[in-house]
């Protein structure tokens, strides 16, 4: 199957399973279903759980089921971070995945819920999913442990207070805010993929440096297409990381250092896993298509 329609049938997979997992409500506060539905269902790239399933897939073919749970509930977790990230009281944008953002369609209180509501219900897909996932507990609870981890004060979430709180413009600052606010769960989604599928301690040492340098692409990309990009296409605002006076790839280092940077990252992606043999094929697409997104 060629990359496009493989990588359109896995996110159709996990749209199909985020509804099922979260299905709508008509209880008295249904009004947060339909807040965090609107958000999961937006249109968002699924390139974390895609990830995950990619990797889990090198090592056991075929049974994405058994990863599905933990795929969507990364796919949550970044959901709320994206909805809390838009609030006004940090990047304050409107457009989110082409649509208005949670906060302007449902109001703040709503949006704050709606993404401490997601986080739970990650954890709650991964725990009520157990039997479903043909995996081990010891492994269940080493991938939620990693997942927790990730999205939390060592990870996502200290990426964000390190930008929201900048202390020092240099390129050792800015990778490190990358390699937490973005990069953690890009290494999760490969941690966890690869835990899951059994892969030896060399397999895994691999696949998390090719995360790592992926992580890093990912976010000079999304820096370059801040400015680059046409909004329309984008999704969400252009110009934002302006609007902020935010430390990026592309106020520090400028938009041609950015680009070099970018291919540099990717093409280390790549050399990660490349003696990881022929398996490891759909991670260089993956790479190859963040590389070239407009979006
Ligand atoms: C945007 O992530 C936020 C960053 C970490 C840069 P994505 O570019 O994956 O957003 P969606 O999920 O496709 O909307
Ligand atoms: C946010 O980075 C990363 C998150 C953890 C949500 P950005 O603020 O650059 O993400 P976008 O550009 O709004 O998607
Ligand atoms: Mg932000
Ligand atoms: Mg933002
Ligand atoms: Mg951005």
């Amino acid at each position: 199957m060629d990359f496009k329609n493989w990588y359109d049938l896995k996110a159709r997979k996990i749209d199909y399973h985020l509804n099922l997992y979260l299905p709508e409500s008509h209880n008295r506060q249904k009004k947060i279903y339909e807040s965090m539905r609107y958000s999961l269902n937006a249109g968002g790239k699924r390139v974390r759980p895609i990830l995950m399933i990619a990797v889990f897939e090198m090592f056991k073919p075929n049974e994405e089921a058994s990863i599905m749970p933990f795929a969507c509930a990364l796919e949550m977790i970044h959901t709320y971070s994206l909805i809390h990230d838009d609030l006004p009281a940090m990047d304050d944008d409107d457009l989110r995945r082409g649509k208005l953002t949670n906060h302007k369609v449902y109001g703040e209180a709503m949006a704050i819920l709606a993404g401490d509501a997601l986080l739970n219900k990650a954890v709650e897909t991964v725990l009520q999913n157990q039997t479903s996932m043909n995996l081990s507990p010891k492994i269940i609870l080493s991938c939620l442990e990693m997942l927790m981890r990730s999205s939390g004060i060592e990870g996502m979430i200290g990426g964000q207070v390190v930008d929201m709180f900048v202390e020092e413009r240099s390129k050792d600052y800015l990778e490190y805010m990358h390699r937490l606010k973005t990069g953690a769960l890009i290494r999760a989604a490969c941690q966890i993929g690869a835990v899951a599928g059994g892969a030896s301690e060399n397999e895994i040492s691999k696949i998390t440096d090719y995360a790592d340098y992926l992580g890093l692409a990912f976010q000079v990309k999304d820096d370059i297409l801040d400015v680059t990009a046409v909004e329309s296409e984008l999704g969400k605002p252009t110009g934002s990381d302006e609007k902020n006076d935010k430390l990026t790839y592309i106020t520090l280092l400028g938009l041609d250092e950015s680009e070099k940077l970018l291919g540099q990252y990717t093409h280390q992606a790549i050399d990660s896993i490349k003696h990881l043999g022929e398996q490891s094929y759909r991670l260089v697409e993956i790479a190859e298509y963040l590389l070239e997104r407009k979006k």
